[in-house]
């Protein structure tokens, strides 16, 4: 049941529960998500002090439950509505449990990929390495040869957490500008890219900078509002980067600055 739908120039926004509108959707191009992560990680978020020692952002809890008792439907819907890329952030840990269940599907399991935070908060009691990654699959559920614009660029990503304009609504909003060297990388310019678990809407506000036309779903009211806000106001704003290049991975190596 879809409970409000909006459209915002190429961007539709639907709140609903994704497991049940996804199956009514004609295909999409390519499908970007940051759904919940694994049971695991949410128990974590729930222990964490609620006060960070380095005055970052606070840890707010999480409000929706885990990946675990979905993922494999949220596959195999997926493994009928795309035709290209589909891209999953997980932790590192919820990497196997995705690639398992692509495997035993259609769809082509190709690369564990990092997104490394170079802001990220350091291990402050000393007992071991702090947590400076997050992961996300790629696997293609196309028809043939995978394809992308990359070329040889190696599976990694380098952007801060805590940028200036980081909306700090949701409890784990990612950077758009991450989001935007993704779709540059992995989709082309006027595709239509699908993200089942909005959040506060960050694939829509890339895809808006990127000019790629968006589906997105969220089934929290709260989210979906602040979701259709930062969609509108990225629309508003001049298209500063869909023409944008963005570094290429050689270029850190060259200078050595990575
Ligand atoms: C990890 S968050 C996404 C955060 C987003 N990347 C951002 O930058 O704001 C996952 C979102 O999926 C939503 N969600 C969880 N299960 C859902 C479902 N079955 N259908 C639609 N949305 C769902 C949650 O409410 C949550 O906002």
């Amino acid at each position: 049941m879809v409970f409000e739908s909006e459209i915002i120039g190429n961007c539709t926004l639907y709140r609903a529960d994704c497991l049940e509108v996804m199956k009514t959707f004609p295909s999409v191009d390519h499908a970007i998500f940051d759904g919940p992560y694994e049971d695991i990680m949410h128990k974590a978020k729930a222990s964490k002090r609620k006060l960070r020692a380095d005055r970052g952002p606070q840890i707010k809890p999480l409000t929706f439950d885990s990946i675990d008792k979905i993922r494999h439907e949220i596959v195999s819907d997926l493994e009928t509505l795309v035709k290209g890329w589909i891209l999953s952030f997980c932790s590192p840990e919820g990497m196997r449990p995705w690639a398992d269940e692509i495997n035993a599907s259609s769809i082509k399991y190709k690369r564990a990929c990092f997104w490394i935070k170079p802001d990220s908060t350091p291990q402050f009691n000393g007992q071991g390495p702090a947590m400076a990654v997050e992961a996300f699959v790629a696997a293609w559920a196309g028809k043939g040869r995978s394809r992308w614009n990359g070329g040889g660029k190696r599976n990694f990503y380098t952007e801060n957490t805590n940028s200036k304009d980081r909306d700090g609504r949701h409890p784990t909003e990612k950077p758009w500008r991450l989001f935007v060297k993704l779709l540059h990388d992995f989709t082309n310019e006027g595709e239509t890219i699908l993200d089942p678990f909005i959040g506060s809407g960050t694939t829509g506000v890339a895809c808006v900078k990127a000019g790629r036309r968006f589906i997105g779903i969220e089934k929290d009211k709260k989210f979906f509002d602040i979701a259709c806000e930062r969609i509108l106001k990225a629309e508003e704003q001049p298209d500063l980067f869909s023409k944008t290049k963005w570094p290429e991975q050689s270029s850190f190596f060259e200078k050595g600055e990575d």
